[in-house]
């Protein structure tokens, strides 16, 4: 199966959650993607919305895609946010981040009435951790604070753990977010307890946020090859 077909069928199931008024967070990455070219679509039939894109690159696909932006500064709350998400766990705990959009998807997740998941089911896992946990961190002093995760992991049952900075390009230079900081990935392979990695990840100095998203998300929409399943809490 095609995942980025499975990824389109999610994008389009969620479109029933967008009405007419509202004021939707665009989430970040390809499954978002196909949801932002899908919501310019009916912004072109009639829809009215205002979207909040999560990042710089949701901002410019939305411009192209005819979908109308309000500044978050200008919103008192979001009435859906549409995101996708790495990881996925029966509990709709989320990893997040593997486009680098993390801080901003957290606020916006966290301003939303109600945060609907858009994945392929792919990313549907039984226990968070296989996926690289993404920590954005300040770039001064980011080698300390990579340390400091990296010990904070072992203390909450995640040992031998590795953490990498996330560089790309031919020269490696390191990935620099839209908040201007940097990106840790944390090699976990199993996160047994996210809320308490969560907690330990909060309490590092020099973390600026995590991907683990935790009591966000009420709504799942699991692409399929055919259609899409709608999963809420
Ligand atoms: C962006 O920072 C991420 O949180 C994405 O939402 C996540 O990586 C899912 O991306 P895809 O939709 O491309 O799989």
């Amino acid at each position: 199966m095609s995942a980025d077909l499975a990824k389109f069928n999610a994008a389009q199931a969620a479109l029933e959650f967008v009405k007419d008024g509202m004021i939707v967070g665009l989430g970040t990455g390809s499954t978002s993607a196909h949801f932002v070219r899908l919501l310019g679509e009916r912004v072109r039939q009639g829809l009215r919305v205002k979207g909040v894109p999560t990042s710089e690159a949701t901002r410019n696909l939305a411009e192209q895609a005819g979908v109308p932006l309000i500044e978050i500064s200008q919103v008192s709350a979001i009435d859906v946010d549409i995101d996708g998400a790495d990881e996925i766990d029966p509990d709709f705990r989320l990893i997040k981040g593997g486009g680098g959009a993390l801080l901003r998807e957290k606020i916006v997740a966290a301003a939303a009435k109600r945060m609907v998941v858009i994945a392929d089911e792919s990313k549907w896992v039984e226990t968070l951790g296989a996926f690289p946990l993404p920590v954005e961190v300040t770039r001064f002093g980011f080698a300390l604070t990579q340390e400091r995760v990296r010990a904070a992991l072992g203390e909450v049952g995640c040992k031998g753990s590795t953490v990498t900075l996330r560089v790309s390009g031919k020269a490696n230079e390191p990935v620099i977010t839209d908040g201007g900081n940097y990106i840790l990935d944390a090699h976990a392979e199993r996160i047994p307890n996210a809320e308490a990695l969560a907690g330990a990840l909060q309490s590092v100095a020099g973390v600026v946020e995590h991907g683990l998203f935790i009591g966000l998300a009420q709504t799942v929409v699991l692409g399929k090859a055919k259609g899409a399943e709608v999963k809420t809490r």
